[in-house]
């Protein structure tokens, strides 16, 4: 099989009109941050209907300097699944808190306000819930049970730019974020941003993307203003370039788009596996919502003798490629040796043996879909 059969899990649209948004920047000569990017905030604050948005460099760049400015520190704990990228974990640490994993419901791999509750004490400083696969997960019980309690919500929204939860757009309410690196159903190649309706959050975090400089450069050089270069408190250099937000707004002025194409792929896969004993789709959250499709996943059931992995490897010898998402963060090698690691989550534990997430990318074709359908089927079936 030559390597132009293989069909990876996912792959960017990068239409010409992607190219030509980037050629302009990179003839423009202001290729860092600059007005691309305050366009890029701009369109996203319409999208999610949040009320700042500030781009960065990455989503794991924006959730750490959202917890910084809140102030989590050694001797907090925040929060979170371990059904999540490591990132997620990764800041809190980083920042010398805790994190203290909860579980997630079995069949969407998302947690909720009762599992969350339980895991509360008088140290949890916030709670990071993480929406999944491109599906929202219901907040408005986590909304309150954190209001009561006086703990800051930063919902992981990673996977889920244009989902909406009973017709809202995830990202309007509270603080958010979302990733644009390279498999996200919109990408700059990296990039992410963090969106709140809490202005001082966002002024504080948007000065912390940049050495917590009163004004960047170019707001400077640009736009004239006054070279206020006084470092307010010591920030961060995670700011986005305009060559990266040029390729995210030019997929973003596609999204719906993109997450219809990925919608009707994902509806042949869940015909394809409505009646496999052996492969389990991941069920919907029980709320009106709109998926946004970012990965496809489904689990081997107990039904199948081999291993994930050496069904991924199964797979990648027929041309096919797998994601796995996720490996649950406190079966890591760091995190397994730490006491927070030590926890029993029974339902994370086994989708973390047992996920894996199938081809899905606007660009597959109906054929794709069947020969990957045939190929797990087959594998599956021994
Ligand atoms: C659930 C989740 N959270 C956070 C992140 C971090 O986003 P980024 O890769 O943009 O830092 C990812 C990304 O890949 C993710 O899947």
């Amino acid at each position: 099989m030559s390597d132009a059969d293989f069909l990876p899990y996912c792959r960017p649209q990068i239409l010409k009109q992607d190219i030509d948004a980037v050629v302009r920047v990179l003839e423009s000569r202001w290729i860092t941050t600059g007005a691309v990017c305050a366009e890029l905030e701009a369109k996203i604050r319409d999208v999610t209907g949040a009320r700042f948005a500030v781009a960065v460099s990455s989503g794991t760049a924006a959730l750490h300097l959202a917890l910084h400015a809140l102030g989590i520190g050694p001797g907090d704990e925040v929060i979170t699944p371990s059904m999540t990228w490591v990132s997620t974990a990764n800041s809190i640490k980083l920042l010398g808190a805790t994190p203290v994993f909860v579980d997630v419901d079995r069949h969407h791999l998302m947690t909720d306000a009762e599992l969350i509750e339980r895991a509360v004490t008088a140290r949890t400083r916030a709670v990071i819930p993480v929406h999944f696969a491109g599906a929202p997960l219901h907040m408005d019980a986590i909304r309150r049970l954190c209001r009561s309690r006086g703990i800051a919500v930063i919902e992981d929204a990673a996977h889920v730019l244009g989902a909406t939860q009973s017709g809202t757009p995830v990202g309007s309410v509270g603080n958010a974020f979302f990733s644009f690196q390279a498999t996200k159903n919109v990408t700059g190649a990296e990039g992410g941003v963090f969106v709140t309706d809490d202005e001082r959050l966002a002024t504080r975090i948007r000065s912390l993307r940049f050495h917590g400089l009163g004004a960047d450069a170019f707001d400077r050089d640009q736009l004239g203003r006054k070279p206020q270069v006084e470092v307010l408190e010591p920030g961060f250099k995670f700011n986005l370039p305009d060559l990266c937000a040029a390729l995210a707004l030019s997929q973003l002025g596609r999204l719906d788009a993109i997450i219809d194409s990925r919608t009707a792929l994902a509806a042949r896969y869940d015909e394809a596996f409505a009646n496999d004993p052996h492969i389990l789709p991941l069920s919907r959250p029980d709320l009106a919502h709109r998926h946004a499709w970012h990965l496809y996943v489904v689990r081997l059931a107990d039904t199948v003798a081999m291993s994930r992995d050496a069904f991924v490897d199964q797979l990648r010898v027929r041309g096919i490629g797998a994601g796995i998402h996720f490996k649950a963060v406190h079966t890591h090698r760091y995190y397994r040796e730490l006491p927070e690691g030590r926890v029993k989550l029974d339902n994370t534990l086994w989708n973390s043996e047992r996920v894996l997430s199938l081809p899905l990318f606007p660009e597959m074709t109906a054929d794709d879909v069947a020969r990957v359908c045939d190929a797990v089927k087959g594998i599956a079936a021994g």
